[in-house]
Formats: structure tokens, sequence, C-alpha cells
């Protein structure tokens, strides 16, 4: 039996948390998210504004119900304003070390029936449940960028979750709209244990010569259907996400496919981060993106 879940709470209101945030709040539900200052707070709130006043513009939504969304939404730098929450959304950064911090701290504020739940793209989820104090209402839910617009949530079951945490967080990823999918806590759940080995393997074919950068993408694009090729798809994931997540991967399962190729690895070095950092595969310093000619 599901819960029954009013308020959400998340943390963190970065690419991930703003958009967490967003999508519960039009689903109906009251939403307080917490960042870990007032600057970085403003950022995640102005992202969920601009994409409400976007989908007003484009007439997906009318400004009353964008206006009812955002009011549905607290801000705050004070964790103690998610105390009353029946479920909380952790997308802070990927460490583990800050998981776990934030989570034994949640634990003395949250009410004891809430259930916690990771986004974590990589992190094996009872890791954070077991320091969590509540591992048997410990789940994943997993979002994919952007949240707002990507249909799947993955459901992540780990060794501890009650069939009750389970069947709450299978319930209210199906109250947002999403398609949610059942999965073991396994690094890289579903989409990432075949997309990671996938991408890696687009930085091989460069690295061996198959194609160029710009042929390998239209190729993949052509011949198997995909709406964008393997190395700009690296590139808005972020290729030190993609680097941190392949390096769990690796750990985990100690095989080639999950290994960082060195072109990854050199361009990391070099502060190469993809589109959010101007430079990836591509350069997106100008008006189209063009090749990045020093890789
Ligand atoms: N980027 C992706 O495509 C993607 C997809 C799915 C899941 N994820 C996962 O989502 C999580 C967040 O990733 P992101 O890409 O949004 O990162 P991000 O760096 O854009 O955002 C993280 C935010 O968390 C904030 N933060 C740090 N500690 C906090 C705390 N204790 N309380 C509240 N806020 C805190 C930071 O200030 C930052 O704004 C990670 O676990 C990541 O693995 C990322």
């Amino acid at each position: 039996m599901a819960q029954q879940i009013e308020k959400v709470g998340v943390l963190g209101a970065g690419l991930m948390g703003h958009g967490i945030a967003q999508v519960a709040a039009q689903a109906g539900y009251q939403v307080v998210v917490r960042e870990v200052d007032e600057a970085a707070l403003k950022r995640g709130i102005g992202r969920i504004e601009k994409q409400l006043a976007r989908a007003v513009e484009k007439g997906k939504s009318t400004q009353e119900e964008a206006d009812a969304v955002r009011g549905r939404i607290q801000g705050t730098i004070d964790y103690r304003d998610l105390a009353d929450c029946d479920l909380v959304i952790e997308a802070i950064t990927e460490s583990l070390q800050a998981k776990l911090e934030m989570w034994k701290e949640l634990n003395e504020i949250i009410k004891p029936e809430a259930v916690f739940a990771t986004n974590t793209s990589s992190l094996a989820v009872i890791d954070q449940a077991a320091v969590s104090g509540r591992p048997s209402r410990f789940v994943g839910l997993h979002y994919f960028n952007p949240a707002q617009v990507m249909k799947l949530v993955e459901v992540v079951r780990c060794v501890t979750t009650s069939d009750e945490a389970f069947a709450t967080a299978m319930e209210f990823a199906r109250s947002e709209g999403k398609l949610a999918i059942p999965t073991k806590d396994k690094a890289g759940f579903i989409v990432n244990r075949l997309l990671v080995p996938y991408l890696l393997d687009a930085v091989r074919a460069y690295e061996e010569g198959v194609g160029s950068v710009g042929e390998i993408d239209e190729a993949m694009k052509a011949g198997a259907g995909h709406p964008m090729g393997p190395l700009t798809l690296a590139d808005f994931v972020g290729l030190d996400t993609l680097g941190s997540i392949c390096d769990v991967m690796f750990d985990e399962f100690r095989e080639r496919r999950f290994a960082r190729p060195p072109t990854l690895r050199k361009m990391l070095s070099a502060g190469w981060f993809g589109r959010k950092s101007g430079m990836g595969f591509y350069d997106y310093s100008g008006e189209t993106p063009t090749e990045n000619p020093g890789i």
C-alpha cells in the first residue's frame, strides 16, 4: 500500500533539482526546495520561473496555471523547513560523503514516516539507505535530464526498501505523469548501464579513427535513428558527469567497457566538460557548434 504524499522536499536546485521540484509542483504537490545558500537558491528558482514563463509564451500553459505552480514552490536554505514533508528527494552534488552528511542531518529533522529518495546516477542506493536512519523507507528515484521533459523515472529498490516505500515511490512517479520503471540497485541501473558503454565506445571509435566527431554523430543519427549523436549527447550530459559515472561503474564491475578512454581523461584535465563549459567534442562559442579542433 502506497503512502499518501502531499508535501515534497527537494534537496538541491541545480540541473536536476530545479526540474524535479517543478515537475512535482506541476503535479499538484506542495514543494520545498533547499539549496546551500541564497545565491544558489535564487539561480534554481530563477530557472523554474524561466521554464514556466516559456510554457506560457508557447501557449502550453496559462498564466494562472504557471502562477499556481510557482505558488506551490517554497525555496529555503534551512533544512527545518522540510520537517513535515512526506517524501524527500535529494539531487545534490554526486558525492557520497556529501549525501551521507545530509541524510544524517535530515533524519533528525524530518518526520519518521517520510520516505527518502536519492536521484543518484551512479552511487549504490544501499550506501545512503544504510546511514539514513530509515533504511526501509529509502528508495532511488532516478530522473533524467531535463526532468520536465524526459518521461522516464527509474524507481530503484535496494535490499532494505520496504514494499510500502517502493509502492509509494512508484505511485508518486506515476502521479507526475512519468513512466516508472522498477530497477535493482546495480550501478547504472538500466539506462546508464547501457548508455555509458555506448558513449565511451563512441569516444574509442573516434580515437581509433573510425570517423571524425561529426561523422560518428551523423552516422548514428541517420543509421540508427537516434535523435542525437553519441558525442553530442556526451557533451550534453557533461563530460565530467560521464567521467564520474563511468569511474563508479568501472570500480563496481571491473570491465573495460566502463573504463575512461584516454581522450576523455585528457579533455577533463583541459577543463572541457562539454556544453556547460563551452567546449567538449564541440566548441559552443559560436552561433552553431563546430568540432573542437584540439582533440
Ligand atoms: N546531470 C544529469 O544529467 C543527471 C541525471 C540524473 C541524475 N543526476 C544526479 O542528480 C544529482 C544532482 O546532479 P546535477 O547534475 O543536478 O548537479 P548540479 O551540480 O547541477 O546541482 C547540485 C546542486 O546541489 C546543491 N547542493 C549541494 N549540497 C547541498 C545540500 N546539502 N543541500 C541542498 N543543496 C545542495 C549545489 O549547490 C548544486 O546547486 C547527482 O546525484 C547526479 O548524479 C544527474
